[in-house]
């Protein structure tokens, strides 16, 4: 008889595994991050949103009537039905953004009319960012905002969060952020949203497990820490105390240090640019863009951990009038265009992930009814 191999075992945390091809996009330890071939830097000097999306979406850019069409698409499907606030609703004043948004969009796989037609992906996407814009208005019972008419995606999103005129070169800075956040290979969102769809659940299922995956601060949740701790950092002088007693703490510092990036994160570096010209054009940006790189600087200098995106896009979004509570729906309203590519990726080469464990419990224990038991 041969003896049976065991389970191939993987280091914790999946750290440098590869669970599948993939043709939708790459980030590489060099510092390097390409969306279908394009290098992000690429797009994000060239494209708009709606462009990136359905290059993601698609495998390859389109065309000026492919376009059109995807941005009807899009626009005509971004209604949410007041049922699906009124479950938002609900929950009450302190619900967590995410979790309103997650349980938009678990009500809207029983309600939304597009949930039987192949069109619901696009249901899903257009209908996230008013999920997003209204994760905290709503459960606190003031009036969702709506969708604008003959506004972009990004401009569009930007407006409900914030009920005021963007300038140009704003909105223009909060589609690049958008465009960096809408996609990054086998991040643990997109994961989780594999993993669902490999069961040949809906992807209305796919997307809530998306978002739960997304809430906690190590994912999603790091743009709000990140910002959170940068508002406690008065000036650049108190970076170095600042990084000093989290590290002596043992505690990390939110929107440092990637599983990928080691060196830099691509998006990071851009979005310090944006940054930076976005405080020069204001005429000052109340001290931010000098504490984000003085605690920068700390960070290297003492643990030679780089930023991540989450630690940029925050102050951007800060400038632009975001409340911190909505910085991670913000993310979900762009990744759920990864999410749905993956979610179609894995569908189309389909294989159930349903790994091993190695089991180190006890065994052989006997049962003894309740009123024998020792505590
Ligand atoms: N602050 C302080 N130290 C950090 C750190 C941070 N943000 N990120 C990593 N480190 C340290 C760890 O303490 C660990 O040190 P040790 O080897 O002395 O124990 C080492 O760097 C490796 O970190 P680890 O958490 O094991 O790496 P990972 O690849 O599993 O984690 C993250 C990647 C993103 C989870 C991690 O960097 C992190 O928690 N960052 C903060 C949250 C964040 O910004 N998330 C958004 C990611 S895009």
């Amino acid at each position: 008889m041969t003896e049976q191999a065991g389970p191939v075992r993987v280091p914790r945390g999946l750290a440098g595994v590869s669970v599948s091809d993939t043709r939708i996009s790459k980030s590489s330890s060099d510092g390097s991050l390409v969306y279908r071939g394009y290098p992000i830097a690429e797009l994000a000097a060239k494209a708009t949103f709606e462009e990136t999306a359905y290059l993601v979406l698609n495998g390859k850019l389109p065309t000026r009537g492919e376009l059109d069409s995807f941005a009807a698409t899009l626009a005509g499907l971004s209604g949410v039905d007041g049922k699906v606030f009124e479950v938002m609703r609900a929950l009450g004043p302190g619900a967590h953004p995410i979790d309103a948004i997650r349980t938009g969009v678990s009500a809207l796989g029983s309600i939304d009319p597009a949930r039987s037609s192949p069109g619901r992906q696009h249901s899903i996407e257009s209908k996230m960012s008013a999920l997003a814009a209204n994760s905290r208005r709503v459960p606190a019972g003031e009036e969702p905002r709506r969708p604008g008419e003959g506004r972009g995606f990004a401009e569009s999103l930007l407006q409900m969060l914030t009920a005021r005129e963007a300038t140009e070169f704003e909105r223009w800075v909060f589609e690049r952020v958008l465009i960096f956040y809408m996609e990054h290979d086998m991040n643990a969102s997109t994961f989780t949203v594999r993993v669902v769809a490999s069961t040949l659940a809906d992807p209305y299922a796919a997307a809530s497990a998306g978002l739960a995956s997304l809430k906690g601060p190590l994912h999603g949740g790091a743009n709000e820490a990140a910002m959170e701790m940068l508002l406690q950092v008065k000036s650049p002088g108190d970076a170095k105390d600042f990084v000093d007693s989290t590290v002596k703490q043992g505690k990390k510092l939110m929107g440092f240090g990637h599983r990928v990036y080691k060196e830099f994160d691509p998006r990071a570096r851009l979005c310090k640019q944006y940054l930076r010209e976005m405080a020069e054009r204001r005429g000052g940006d109340g001290g931010i863009y000098g504490v984000c790189e003085a605690v920068e600087g700390e960070m290297w200098e003492r643990k030679r951990i780089p930023p991540n995106l989450d630690y940029y896009a925050a102050p951007i979004f800060y400038l632009l009038g975001i409340e911190v509570p909505l910085y991670t729906p913000v993310f979900a309203a762009s990744r759920v265009f990864g999410w749905m590519a993956h979610y179609n990726e894995q569908v189309e080469e389909n294989k159930l992930i349903r790994p091993d464990s190695t089991y180190i419990g006890p065994t052989g224990l006997t049962y003894r009814p309740i009123g024998e038991r020792q505590r």
